[in-house]
C-alpha cells in the first residue's frame, strides 16, 4: 500500500517537473526573458552530434552563410587531430539541443581574411541556431556572450568576426555585444 503511495506520488511529481519544465520554456521562447536565455550551456561536441550539425548545415537559412559545408563537417569529424585547435561546442537549452558554435586562435588558423602574428592574442568565433523555434529570441547573442567570456578566460585580447554584411542577424548579436566594425580589416572587432 505503502509502496502504491509512493509510486503515485513519484508519477505525479514526475509530471509537475514536467509541466514546469514546459512552462518554462513556453514563458522564455514567447518572451525571450534573458533571466531563462541565460540557461543556456556550451557543451563540448560528441561524435554524437555529427549528424545533427550535418542537418543544421543542411537548413537553407544556415548554409547561405556558411559556404562550403564540406569543410565545417570534416573539421568537427577531425576535431580531435589536424582541428583540434578550434573549440566547437554543441548549445543546449534545457534538454534540446538548439545550436552550435566555436571559437579559435586566429594565430592556429591562419586565415586569408586576417594577419596575425603572435599566439593567444586575436580570435574568432562562429555561431549559428539549428533549430528555427529559437530564432530571434535573444539565444544568439547569449551565446556570443558566452564565447567572449571563454575567449578571455583563454587571455585572448580580440575577438575578429567576419561576417557578410548582408547577414543582418549575424551582423546584430555581434554589435549588441560590443563588436566594432573595423573598415580596414573589413571584419568585426572586440577587445577584451
Ligand atoms: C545569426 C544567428 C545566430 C542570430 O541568432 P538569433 O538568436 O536569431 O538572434 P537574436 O535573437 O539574439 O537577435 C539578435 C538581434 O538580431 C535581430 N535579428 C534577428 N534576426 C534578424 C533578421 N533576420 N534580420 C534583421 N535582424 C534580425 C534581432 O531583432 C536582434 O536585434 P535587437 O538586439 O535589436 O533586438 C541566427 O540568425 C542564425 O543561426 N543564423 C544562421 C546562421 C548564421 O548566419 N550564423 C552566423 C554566420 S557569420
Amino acid at each position: 500500500m505503502a509502496n502504491n503511495r509512493w509510486h503515485k506520488y513519484c508519477r505525479c511529481e514526475g509530471l509537475l517537473k514536467m509541466a514546469f519544465l514546459c512552462i518554462k520554456k513556453y514563458t522564455c521562447l514567447k518572451k525571450g526573458s534573458r533571466k531563462e536565455i541565460v540557461d543556456i550551456i556550451l557543451q563540448s561536441f560528441t561524435d554524437d552530434d555529427i549528424e545533427l550539425f550535418v542537418q543544421w548545415l543542411n537548413k537553407d537559412y544556415i548554409k547561405k552563410w556558411y559556404g562550403n559545408l564540406e569543410d565545417w563537417i570534416n573539421e568537427v569529424k577531425n576535431r580531435s587531430g589536424e582541428f583540434n585547435f578550434i573549440n566547437h561546442f554543441i548549445v543546449k537549452y534545457d534538454e534540446d539541443k538548439i545550436g552550435f558554435c566555436q571559437y579559435y586562435d586566429c594565430y592556429d588558423a591562419q586565415e586569408e581574411w586576417y594577419k596575425v602574428i603572435n599566439k593567444n592574442e586575436v580570435y574568432s568565433i562562429d555561431y549559428l541556431i539549428g533549430e528555427e523555434e529559437f530564432l530571434n529570441k535573444g539565444f544568439g547573442k547569449e551565446i556570443v556572450k558566452q564565447l567572449i567570456d571563454k575567449v578571455k578566460t583563454k587571455g585572448g585580447r580580440q575577438i575578429i568576426v567576419q561576417p557578410e554584411p548582408e547577414n543582418k542577424a549575424s551582423n546584430r548579436v555581434l554589435t549588441a555585444n560590443g563588436f566594432i566594425y573595423d573598415d580596414d580589416r573589413e571584419c568585426y572587432f572586440l577587445k577584451t
